[in-house]
């Protein structure tokens, strides 16, 4: 039994990979979740993707460009930290429709979200939010506010989707920066006019700052900032926006302290010459964009010493310090907003979220309210359904004591795969992780498809980011028992490769 070979192993825990303050867990046997109806492991019966899968590929295919399209879901099978697919095939899923599902599959709880009356009309009379919201909405969105907000963040605007959230907190960054210059909000006739015609005063030169393998959305605006794969670029208009370099590791922390702390100095100092460049050019940065791990890009990190600084930066020269947690937002680092690692000295200006959250957003501070309306607005503005939703998790997350389980599980798991990195060298490396959001490098990115693709035949759904990572986005739920399942068949896969 994997838990058996582990004994036998030399486990190198010295100390925990990333600062975990106060939280540093114990390893412990605790996290053992049992989900009604969940099976006792993956089972595949077929290749993957199986006949069924193939032929409902060329049906999509003649409709929709279906080249991203792995596997067709049987979403009434699957279960808790499993995905059944169309060709009765049982993976464990440790991506979660890219890192989308707090509790799992169909959740007991959540499946009964609905059964009272009136949320179910929430559900089906979808308002226009801005406009005619339902009379219990302020109270909805003060129960997210109170329960789940950044400390100092007391305001939410809700919207669609992650690319959403960052559109809209771009504009906030925006308005707010020019607000500042103008002393108030009376615009001139000059700024009324020049803006139809998308002409400054009124559409000003201003600029976000965001880094090199950052990822932010795919909408126009935040595309800009987006600079992950080129595939996602190429052909479209950019802002002549700046990029600055994220900090690029070396693992593991304990032994290239020195170098780690050079990079974060030669990473600040390049965003400290953005600012005064762009400054130079006419077009100031307005605000500032981070992910607290760079997700799509990676799974890069940065010491809680980067990002406090990072928040100086922003404040000496104005610009609002935006931190994307799209990707991390909702508990898989261990704490519900990964940034609070951070201890920052103040809050951030806005924080995103989508994802985990189930519909998309920004909590932001009072310095980035908008006074007129119609301003950060559009037909829906969220979803009273995916927040009827948010409520039920947020209840189960805080209840449950989830965060504990995410933050041993996600020991765990890294403890082991420190080991393995070990036994397999050079194969992966740098294991890296705040609560269950794991991720590894392979040797090559050749290396890292054929390892994912090997799991995916023992039925583990696992994720690639960028070129050569490999990245765990378990459920919250994901326990030891799910654990030893996926090292035992990573472990598999190593051997094998
Ligand atoms: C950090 C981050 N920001 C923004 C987005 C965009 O979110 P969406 O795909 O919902 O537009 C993503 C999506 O993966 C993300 O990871």
């Amino acid at each position: 039994m994997w838990s058996k070979c582990l004994k036998s192993c030399t486990i190198r825990f010295s100390r925990p990979i990333l600062d975990l303050g106060n939280d540093t867990v114990q390893l412990s046997t605790k996290s053992n979740w049992e989900i009604p109806g969940e099976p006792q492991g993956p089972n595949v019966k077929t290749v993957v993707p199986g006949p069924n899968s193939q032929k409902l590929l060329q049906e999509l295919n003649k409709f929709q460009q279906a080249g991203s399209t792995q596997i067709f879901i049987n979403y009434d099978k699957s279960i808790g930290n499993y995905l059944v697919d169309v060709d009765d095939n049982t993976f464990l899923d440790v991506y979660t429709q890219i890192s989308t599902m707090p509790l799992g599959y169909n959740h007991p709880e959540l499946l009964n979200a609905f059964s009272n009356e009136h949320d179910l009309k929430c559900l089906i009379n979808r308002p226009a939010l801005g406009v005619y919201p339902g009379e219990d909405w302020p109270k909805r969105l003060s129960n997210i506010v109170n329960s789940v907000a950044p400390k100092g963040l007391a305001h939410i605007n809700t919207m669609m989707c992650g690319a959403c959230a960052n559109e809209n907190a771009f504009k906030h960054a925006f308005m707010s920066y020019r607000r500042k210059i103008r002393g108030n909000d009376e615009f001139t006739e000059e700024e009324i006019q020049s803006c139809l015609h998308n002409k400054p005063p009124g559409s000003p030169n201003l600029a976000i700052m965001s880094f090199l393998h950052g990822f932010h959305g795919r909408s126009l605006g935040t595309l800009s900032t987006t600079r992950s794969k080129y595939i996602q670029k190429i052909d479209i208009p950019a802002f002549d926006w700046p990029m600055a370099k994220f900090p690029q590791y070396l693992y593991p922390l304990e032994e290239n302290q020195r170098f780690n702390d050079e990079e974060d100095d030669r990473c600040l100092a390049g965003v400290e010459e953005l600012f005064e460049k762009w400054q130079k050019k006419g077009t100031p940065v307005a605000g500032l964009i981070v992910e607290p791990i760079q997700s799509e890009g990676g799974d890069n990190h940065a010491s809680p010493e980067f990002f406090k600084k990072l928040h100086e930066i922003c404040k000496n020269n104005n610009a609002a310090f935006i931190i994307d947690e799209v990707q991390t937002g909702g508990g898989p680092t261990g704490k519900f907003w990964c940034h609070e690692y951070f201890n920052l000295e103040t809050p951030p200006d806005i924080v995103t979220f989508s994802k985990k959250l189930q519909l998309g957003g920004f909590f932001f501070s009072e310095n980035m309210i908008v006074n007129q309306p119609f301003r950060t607005f559009n037909t829906w503005m969220g979803d009273p359904g995916k927040v009827i939703l948010l409520e039920k998790i947020i209840e189960i997350i805080s209840r449950d004591n989830v965060l504990e389980n995410v933050r041993q599980t996600g020991e765990y798991i890294l403890q082991h795969l420190q080991v393995m990195e070990q036994q397999f060298a050079p194969l992966i490396h740098s294991t890296r992780g705040r609560g269950n959001f794991i991720a590894v490098t392979a040797a090559t990115s050749e290396k890292r498809d054929e390892i994912i693709e090997k799991l995916k035949r023992k039925g583990i759904i696992c994720g690639g980011a960028y070129t050569h990572t490999i990245r765990l986005r378990p459920t919250l739920l994901f326990g030891r028992k799910h654990s030893d399942i996926f090292l035992s068949k990573f472990h598999e896969v190593l051997k094998e490769i």
